[in-house]
């Protein structure tokens, strides 16, 4: 067991650190910055269906729900093609509206649950184009895609996902590139800048793991809270999500994400002394905002713990803690301001004595409904 872990204490927090290298993998043969080329084979098999897509729908469900929202960004940003996200478990039941000019992207980090695996076959039933982003090989929703990219993060044992989080938005950004660049809504330099970024990922979620030490100080502190708040906008909106996600999942404590523009219709009642608040506040362009924001909670004394873009100078002053994590491109900033957050929960999932690996009536993949 330990030997499995590679000296690590769950399996966990080695899959967390392990997202340097799975990020890399993730982009293997598919980015090559020397050519300029992006290579995705899944990509050209469907080359002209995306091109004249009408609309893009991802389906799935838990943490690969949250990749989807990114794709959402992502692929309206830069491949201007309308995406919808749904919850595979509600698209299936609610007799959607699925034409043949739709594309169904189906993420699973195990290919097997049951309910994403139902979503595909609707769609596919009613002649969309179906696609599947899938971390294990030859899994039931792989089998069932005609194409498709794998995220080649390696087997994930923790139940609570972390690097096949990464690893799919990775492949995700790829895609999004791809459909950009062969539609023209993605200038060469654009692309190329992107590309350039996207190489430098695992360098940067490399920097942000070197915050462990730090976030098991600021775990210590919040270990006994009952609730917490996560707080994002735009590319961070998901990352809030994810975060809130992984805290409850592993530590047990209540824990909400939400677009932080949100707040004032309703969540900042919640606001007191008592309340810690994350609040993902990196250099973007939603970044005044979000700081107004910030000072929306500190005026109703929240204890703010935000994760800003090293250098930053005016967050520090407003919030009780602040982790640095290095500047990206906004499009691909989800790949770093993750890392922290994932610390955090499991740091204070530890300290309370959780099962960090195998948290209370979760599974791994859930193929039932
Ligand atoms: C994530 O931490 C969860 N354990 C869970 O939400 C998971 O992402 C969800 O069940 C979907 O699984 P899949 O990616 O294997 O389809």
């Amino acid at each position: 067991d330990s030997i499995e872990k590679g000296g690590y204490e769950h399996f966990m927090l080695k899959e967390i650190f392990e997202q340097p290298r799975s990020i890399l993998d993730s982009m293997r043969g598919r980015l090559e910055l020397e050519s300029g080329h992006l290579n995705m084979a899944g990509f050209r098999a469907y080359e002209q269906k995306f091109v004249n897509a009408h609309r893009i729908i991802i389906v799935a469900c838990g943490t690969s729900w949250h990749a989807g929202l990114v794709a959402e960004y992502l692929i309206e940003d830069l491949a201007r093609i309308p995406v919808e996200v749904e919850y595979a478990s509600e698209f299936r039941y609610r007799n959607p509206v699925i034409s043949e000019r739709d594309i169904v992207i189906a993420i699973s980090q195990s290919g097997e649950t049951a309910d994403t695996l139902a979503a595909l076959e609707l769609a596919k039933s009613k002649g969309a184009t179906i696609f599947g982003i899938c971390n294990v090989v030859g899994s039931s929703i792989a089998r069932a895609t005609d194409a498709g990219a794998y995220t080649h993060a390696g087997p994930e044992i923790g139940v609570a996902s972390t690097k096949a989080f990464t690893a799919q938005v990775t492949v995700l950004a790829l895609l999004a590139m791809c459909i950009g660049q062969r539609r023209g809504t993605l200038s060469d330099t654009k692309l190329r800048e992107l590309m350039v970024e996207l190489h430098s990922i695992p360098t940067k979620v490399e920097k942000a793991l070197k915050l462990d030490a730090e976030i098991q100080r600021i775990s210590e502190t919040f270990k006994d809270v009952p609730n917490f708040l996560y707080l994002g906008r735009g590319y961070n909106f998901p990352v809030a999500l994810e975060g809130a996600l992984k805290l409850k999942e592993i530590s047990y404590i209540h824990a909400e994400g939400y677009p932080a523009a949100e707040m004032k219709h309703g969540p900042i009642a919640l606001i007191d002394e008592n309340m810690p608040v994350v609040v993902i506040a990196t250099r973007d362009s939603s970044y005044e905002k979000v700081v107004s924001n910030i000072q929306e909670v500190k005026a109703r004394k929240g204890r703010i713990i935000a994760v800003v873009t090293e250098g930053d100078t005016t967050i520090p002053a407003m919030a009780e803690f602040v982790v640095e994590v290095p500047y990206t491109s906004e499009v691909l900033v989800p790949l770093v301001s993750v890392i922290p957050l994932q610390l955090l929960s499991y740091h204070i999932a530890v300290m309370r004595g959780c099962n960090v690996d195998q948290p209370r009536n979760l599974a791994k993949s859930v193929t039932v409904e």
